[in-house]
């Protein structure tokens, strides 16, 4: 049997690094899709990714025969094998192939998404029959390995897709919108970060200044709160807006840099209707809110001083398995 499944690249409109402390954020998932392929039928376990053009093989107890230089890549995906075999009868191995159009490090939930695709389709060869939920908890899991602490936003909206208020201790609400009128775009710096690092150092200045964060904090759940209202509302301008604020908030908090600044600013000098960086910072992306007049006018702005420039539609399907 060959199972295929795929789970979708994400943004943050707004809400990031907040969220990690239970504040509510803004996701919305994206058509970039990770793609995951499956096949039983084998001795062992054999993974592998065409994007890092690695690989590596596993008895089915887990030793490891081929490619150990390759096992922080597939960490994640070994913690998946090992939580769905607790769970069924199944004694075989199986091929898996990773083929992904997210790239990784940028900020857009790359591997959230393979992880969610993972799960759908390794359940799926061992005869499992998980809900949505169950997904995203297992790739959870996974996430832990590749980010530390996640507050759980990204494999939450890779598995459910749409546009989602999400707050940690709470879940998620789903929110309908018409983007129709409006664009995304998601501009890729090129510098790598990592999130796990950007998260910790955050974490560290709010301990440090805990009294000077707590009303920043607090005011990025308000935010969160009235962008969700303007989303509702189709008020884009005022998305775009608070999309600014949110920007400046996470300048404040340590995860912005010169880079990320001069294409937040030349985006709205573009034209956008907001722009702010979008997941970790550090390195990684921003994403910008333009209308449709304007979309083209603010890509090209942003195509001189990116590594990659993407408009996007939103992708209404999460996971899904063919
Ligand atoms: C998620 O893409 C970005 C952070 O908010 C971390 C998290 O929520 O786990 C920085």
């Amino acid at each position: 049997m060959k199972v295929e499944a795929s789970a979708p690249a994400k943004v943050i409109l707004v809400g990031e690094h907040f969220v990690v402390e239970n504040e509510p954020a803004i996701a919305c998932a994206v058509e970039l899709r990770a793609h995951v392929t499956v096949e039983d039928g084998y001795d062992d376990i054999l993974l592998s990714s065409q994007n890092f053009g690695s690989s590596i093989k596993l008895s089915i107890k887990g030793d490891i025969l081929d490619g150990r230089e390759n096992l922080k890549i597939f960490e994640p995906l070994l913690r998946i094998d090992r939580i769905l075999r607790r769970m069924t009868d199944f004694k075989g191995g199986y091929k898996l192939e990773v083929n992904s159009s997210i790239p990784p490090a940028s900020g857009m939930g790359s591997s959230a998404a393979v992880a969610v695709a993972t799960v759908a389709a390794v359940s799926k060869i061992m005869g499992l029959e998980l809900d949505l939920e169950e997904i995203s908890k297992i790739a959870y899991e996974a996430e832990k390995i590749v980010h530390g602490s996640p507050s759980g936003i990204d494999n939450t909206i890779a598995t459910y897709g749409g546009i989602i208020v999400f707050r940690k201790s709470e879940g998620f609400i789903r929110l309908e919108a018409d983007f129709s009128k409006v664009m995304l775009i998601v501009a890729d710096s090129g510098l790598p970060r990592n999130t796990g690092k950007m998260v910790r150092k955050v974490k560290n200045l709010k301990n440090k200044y805990p009294r000077v964060f707590e009303p920043l904090y607090h005011t990025a759940g308000r935010l969160a709160i009235e962008a969700a209202q303007a989303i509702r509302d189709g008020r884009f301008h005022d998305l775009g807006e608070l999309m600014n604020v949110n920007h400046g908030l996470l300048s404040a908090i340590g995860v912005s840099n010169r880079k990320l600044e001069e294409m937040v600013y030349t985006a709205r000098e573009a034209g956008a209707l907001g722009a702010k960086i979008t997941g970790a910072g550090g390195g990684g992306s921003i994403v910008v809110l333009t209308t449709k007049e304007d979309s083209l006018r603010v890509s090209k702005a942003l195509k001189k001083i990116s590594r990659r420039v993407y408009v996007l539609n939103i992708a209404e399907k999460g996971v899904v398995v063919l």
